[in-house]
């Protein structure tokens, strides 16, 4: 990047100062907050992400605390909350939610937000992506569990075929993928988050094994993947009604499954 362009340097203005453009003119940043915007300018210039600056992140209608401990939520992870909420359609009290590999919350946090009487459970491998979901969850008052573990690992065994709606963005990059990420990814987002291992299918085809047995009957999974993995994922999702669905950029990124019902809504 060879210079910052005029509306990221207004963000992070706005971040420093906590005052908005309009703001801004009629009072400019101190001498103090104006040191405090270079360091940031320059920081954004070496490739760090915007939303880590700022210290936030809009996903559909939340805002979340992000810093590097974390993904930044993606537009096309949205798509994949939605499409959720669409499949589900209705939940309540005696309804069962996980997202696996919550990160930041977004997507546990989204589907509260959507079915607030529902139980939802945010599971992550890293203490640390579960503090940045936990204090998220504490700040937009939004009851999640959020479990510590791998996969389904620390889920209770009395929801064995109870879940209702499985979600996740796993890591599904391969190691070969990840060396040819451009450097504002693989330089500042968790590597843990991305990668998956040597395919960039092992987590999914976890996800497949495992959350059949997890899903209740007629239970569904929402999961995004990356945009060359359709067919093998329509392949590994064998045991389910399934399909793939494309992101708004016509890309294969959401699958769709359901267990022992007729797919797909
Ligand atoms: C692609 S990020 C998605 C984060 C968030 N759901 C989002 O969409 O922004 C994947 C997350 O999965 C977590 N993760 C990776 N392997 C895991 C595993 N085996 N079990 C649980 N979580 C895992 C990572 O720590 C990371 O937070």
């Amino acid at each position: 990047m060879d210079a910052l362009p005029e509306h990221e340097r207004a963000r992070i203005a706005s971040a420093v100062t906590g005052r908005d453009r309009a703001a801004l003119i009629l009072a400019p940043p101190s001498s103090d907050e104006q040191s405090a915007i270079d360091v940031l300018a320059a920081r954004r210039l070496d490739g760090e992400p915007l939303q880590y600056l700022e210290g936030t992140a809009q996903f559909g209608p939340l805002e979340v605390s992000v810093d590097s401990r974390v993904l930044v939520p993606r537009p096309e992870t949205e798509q994949v909350w939605e499409q959720a909420v669409f499949s589900l359609a209705d939940a309540g009290p005696g309804t069962t939610i996980v997202d696996l590999g919550t990160g930041s919350g977004v997507l546990a946090l989204g589907l509260k937000h959507a079915f607030p009487t529902a139980r939802v459970i945010g599971v992550d491998i890293s203490e640390d992506a579960l503090d940045v979901a936990r204090s998220n969850g504490d700040r937009l008052g939004l009851d999640v569990e959020w479990l510590h573990g791998d996969l389904f690992e620390p889920l209770p065994d009395r929801l064995m075929e109870r879940i209702d709606l499985l979600v996740s963005n796993p890591p599904y990059v391969s190691e070969f993928e990840w060396e040819r990420l451009p450097p504002d990814v693989r330089d500042h987002e968790p590597r843990g988050a991305l990668v998956s291992g040597p395919d960039g299918t092992e987590v999914l085809t976890r996800i497949a094994d495992d959350g059949f047995w997890w899903l209740g009957i007629g239970g569904w999974l929402v999961c995004e993947i990356g945009e060359t993995q359709g067919p093998a994922v329509l392949d590994l999702f064998g045991a389910f009604d399934r399909d793939v669905r494309p992101d708004l950029a016509g890309r294969d990124r959401i699958l769709v499954a359901r267990k022992g019902a007729s797919c797909c809504r």
